[in-house]
């Protein structure tokens, strides 16, 4: 009987037949900086160990660098360096200072020369390369110990194999955290803990409190619960001296004492922050050749870990648990675009492990809400909006609209209850602000887009006025060290400034607060859309640089310019207290997409625009820093930060000059971007620069706020990308071998003179069509419409 006589269990086959995309992903991709091989130097801090989509647990190694300089193992990974031990909470693709690195398990062969409260005693080199794939991460230590494991959403299992004639141990330090090496004046800090064991040691549970970090986060309670599936000879609980954030060289030495009670807590008032380091040492007889251990992970109750692990891990077996998240990382966001044309294996993997990272953040924490009680979704480690907005929340409002409703209910309820929404966010606990209340425009975008729909959930009366909070409620000045001037932790410090004197990122917040007001407060209307207006009043029209006249410039007070500014800098550190945040002033000049149409005339006409657009690729005429992202060329186009992501696509604006946006994003993305492990240029920003990159290879940008999108040139001969719930999108081309320039496109059959498509061209039906005829002429083919300036407004200033 041929496998398929049986009709049915071969129809039964065919739909549960997803395909596997998991085979194209590559975790460690990012995690390499580009020019600095075997380091984390300029790399992307990307987390290569297991997880699930927007899983709560990320679940791998931390480790230590060989060489500091320039490092921070943000996502507790770096190619060198020596491994502390195994956690369960990292972020990815973050900068900043480390955040996270809790709930730890450290395996030993020995406890000869070992002293538990001191992670330089007991780490270990690596014998082998890391190995890791979807749902499934190993390492080999130096002393003998391979650690294989694999996670779900809130829970993880790990299994330790020893050398024949080792010890067997496992160190549980509760102290353990990310430390930061650059920032100090953001470092975690370990608080308090408590643990508790069975009576036969197969079982402990317990918490952790940690605060710092990049939020700069007070006290808050990690929950954990664990299980062996051995049971140990012995457990020895022990507790030794808090570290001392400002005596970090101290060389008194105090040793741990040990305790063969049950419990042990580092101090009995559960919010002290200088409590005593506590953890567990737990010894397994020889016999045990494998040991496996399931860890949960609650921010509610260590109960509530307990449950996770019995809910989501009943089992004591890796590989159905690697098979479950290869599953759902193929039906959520890998099978939700697709190609027939396997040619090349390097761009699969670029597309399908940008994919796997744009969605490992934020965290869905629905249901562990440890600060108020809700049915709305809970998400954390938004880290930041201000990376992300510009296409990455865009991406998932096109293709997951309800995951994209749910971030949006999680940001409205973070207002509802904490008064602000984020701009960054981690540890339950807003911070820091980089320059706009950019959640402002994840919201427009989606509104404009559609989830408005009622099925979707989202409040949008609530919505909006927590848009207006951030318009119109100056936030209480938190005196931060590197910028004392304002709120650093969310919504607009400089707001009161805004109005008499602009600003940029405001100006496409308040466009945003215009869009929304349009239907729901038509009275605000015109107020926010005239405010969208005020980068206009630090446009400095008499301003040359580089042979271009006008730009943007801050002002002091009474109004004039510093004469020594050059929008070719951006001052010390282009950070907080500085003339530009991580880009220089001639990047910021190109950053209002709503209204490029004065934007252009106001820099001398299209021709003009187009030389200045040109200037931006220029090899060599960037000189200073540009804050982070630095290192990634010598163009003012900055590849690895995100005020440059819009401006490679915007010859579109121009008329008949779609052709060198394609040029551009070829040059970008060949140039910058690969499969290796140094595939991003810089920081991956939660998968920002990967939604940047995927953005290119589909051929569509969006126009963030607006429901646009530019047209590009498509890196596949066909892609079907589902959109809208349980619509398809279908890009197809004729001639991708010949060259990547549009000679011709039809959408939805229709014939196209225009350089972009709305949202609901993508949509319609049971989804758009979008066919590109390319090839290797330049053609002049966008003669229609241009792409709208919905924001259109010269306030007539001229300074
Ligand atoms: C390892 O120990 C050093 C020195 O005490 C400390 O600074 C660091 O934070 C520890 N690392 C981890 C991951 O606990
Ligand atoms: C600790 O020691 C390091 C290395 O010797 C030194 O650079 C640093 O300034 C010292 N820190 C303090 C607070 O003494
Ligand atoms: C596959 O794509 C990569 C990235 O664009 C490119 O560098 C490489 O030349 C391509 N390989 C083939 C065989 O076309
Ligand atoms: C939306 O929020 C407003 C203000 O809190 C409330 O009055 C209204 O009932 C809510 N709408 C829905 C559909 O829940
Ligand atoms: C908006 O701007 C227009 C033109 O600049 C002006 O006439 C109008 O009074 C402004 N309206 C508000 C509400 O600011
Ligand atoms: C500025 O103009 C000079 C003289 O025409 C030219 O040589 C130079 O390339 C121009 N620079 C840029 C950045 O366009
Ligand atoms: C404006 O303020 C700046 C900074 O305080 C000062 O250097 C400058 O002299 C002032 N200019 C005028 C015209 O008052
Ligand atoms: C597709 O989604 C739309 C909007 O959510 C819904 O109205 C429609 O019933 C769905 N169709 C199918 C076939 O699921
Ligand atoms: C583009 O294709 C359309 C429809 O197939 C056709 O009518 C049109 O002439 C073509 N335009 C060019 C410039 O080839
Ligand atoms: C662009 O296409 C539209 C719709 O087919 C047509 O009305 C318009 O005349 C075209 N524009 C140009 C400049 O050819």
């Amino acid at each position: 009987m041929s496998m398929c006589t049986v009709w049915l269990l071969c129809f039964a086959r065919l739909v549960t037949a997803t395909p596997d995309l998991t085979k194209y992903v590559n975790p460690f991709i990012g995690t390499e900086g580009q020019g600095n091989p075997g380091t984390a130097i300029n790399g992307g801090n990307i987390f290569p160990g297991a997880a699930m989509p927007f899983g709560v647990v990320k679940f791998g190694v931390d480790t230590t660098a060989f060489d500091w300089t320039n490092v921070d193992a943000d996502a507790g990974y770096t190619p060198d360096g020596y491994v502390t031990g195994l956690s369960m909470l990292h972020e990815s693709g973050t900068g900043g200072a480390p955040t996270y690195g809790f709930v730890h398990q450290m395996p030993l062969s020995t406890i000869e020369g070992v002293n538990v409260l001191d992670n330089f005693t007991y780490m270990q080199e690596r014998t082998s390369l890391d190995v890791a794939n979807v749902g499934y991460y190993r390492t080999e230590l130096a002393n003998g110990i391979i650690a294989e494991l694999s996670a779900t959403d809130h829970a993880g299992i790990v299994q330790y194999s020893y050398p024949k004639n080792a010890e067997r141990y496992i160190l549980v330090d509760v102290s353990h955290m990310l430390p930061s090496s650059g920032e100090a004046q953001h470092s975690q800090f370990y608080s308090n803990g408590f643990l508790a064991r069975s009576p036969d040691g197969t079982k402990y549970q317990g918490y952790g409190v940690y605060r710092g970090g990049f939020s700069s986060r007070p006290d808050g309670r990690v929950y954990f619960c664990a299980e062996f599936d051995n049971t140990p000879d012995q457990v020895q609980l022990f507790s030794g001296q808090y570290t001392d954030p400002y005596w970090p060289n101290s060389t008194e030495f105090h040793p741990p004492v040990f305790t063969k009670a049950e419990s042990i807590i580092g101090n009995q008032q559960p919010q002290y922050g200088f409590a005593k380091r506590i953890g567990a040492l737990f010894t397994f007889p020889s016999s045990v050749s494998t040991l496996k251990s399931r860890i949960g992970v609650s921010f509610i109750s260590s109960d509530n870990a307990c449950q996770h692990i019995e809910q989501e891990l009943p089992t004591w077996d890796l590989q159905p648990v690697i098979a479950a998240a290869k599953e759902q990382w193929n039906k959520e966001v890998l099978s939700k675009v697709t190609t027939t044309d396997s040619n090349n294996n390097t761009l699969l993997e670029m597309l399908y492990s940008s994919l796997y990272k744009m969605h490992l953040m934020p965290s869905d924490r629905t249901g562990e809400n440890p600060n108020w009680e809700t049915e709305e979704p809970t998400y954390d480690d938004f880290y930041t909006l201000w990376d992300t907005f510009r296409c990455l929340n865009s991406y998932l409002v096109l293709t997951a609209p309800k995951r994209a409703a749910g971030i949006i209910r999680s940001l409205i309820d973070i207002w509802r209850y904490e008064f602000f929404m984020p701009d960054a966010r981690s540890g339950n606990y807003n911070g820091r602000v980089q320059g706009g209340s950019n959640a402002d425009n994840v919201l427009a975008d989606a509104y404009v887009k559609g989830l408005s729909a009622p099925e979707y959930g989202i409040n949008w009366t609530e919505g909006y006025a927590a848009m207006k909070t951030n318009a119109e409620k100056v936030p209480y000045n938190t005196f931060d060290a590197g910028d004392p001037t304002g709120s650093v932790k969310e919504g607009r410090g400089a707001l009161p400034d805004w109005l008499s004197l602009g600003t940029v990122e405001y100006g496409l917040n308040d466009f945003a607060l215009s869009q929304v007001a349009k239907d729901i407060a038509p009275q605000d209307y015109v107020k926010y859309f005239n405010r969208s207006a005020g980068w206009q009043r630090i446009w400095q029209h008499d301003l040359v640089s580089l042979n271009f006249t006008g730009f943007l410039a801050p002002l002091y007070a009474n109004g004039t310019r510093d004469p020594t500014y050059s929008p070719l800098n951006c001052g010390v550190w282009c950070s907080w207290s500085d003339v530009t945040y991580e880009g220089l002033p001639w990047e910021y000049s190109w950053t209002v997409p709503y209204d490029m149409e004065t934007l252009i005339t106001f820099m001398g006409g299209p021709s003009t625009a187009e030389t200045r657009l040109d200037a931006m690729f220029i090899p060599g005429i960037q000189s200073g820093g540009v804050g982070a992202g630095n290192g990634a060329g010598t163009t003012i186009f900055n590849p690895g930060n995100e005020p440059s992501f819009g401006t490679p696509f915007l010859y579109n604006y121009l008329g008949k000059k779609q052709w060198k946006s394609v040029m551009r994003s070829r040059e970008v993305v060949n140039q910058y971007y690969s499969n290796g492990r140094d595939g991003i240029p810089g920081n991956s920003d939660a998968g920002a620069l990967e939604s940047w990159m995927v953005w290119n290879l589909v051929g569509l940008y969006p126009v963030v706020t607006q429901p646009v999108y530019l047209l590009l040139s498509p890196w596949f001969s066909d892609l079907s990308i589902s959109v809208d719930g349980n619509k398809t999108l279908q890009i197809t081309t004729s001639g991708l071998k010949d060259g990547p320039y549009v000679q011709n496109v039809t959408v939805n059959g229709k014939p196209w003179n225009k350089s972009w498509v709305t949202h609901e061209d993508l949509i319609s039906g049971n989804g758009g069509r979008i066919h590109f005829v390319l090839g290797s002429s330049q053609m002049e083919w966008d003669v229609g419409d241009l792409p709208p300036s919905p924001g259109h407004l010269d306030l007539a200033i001229r300074n």
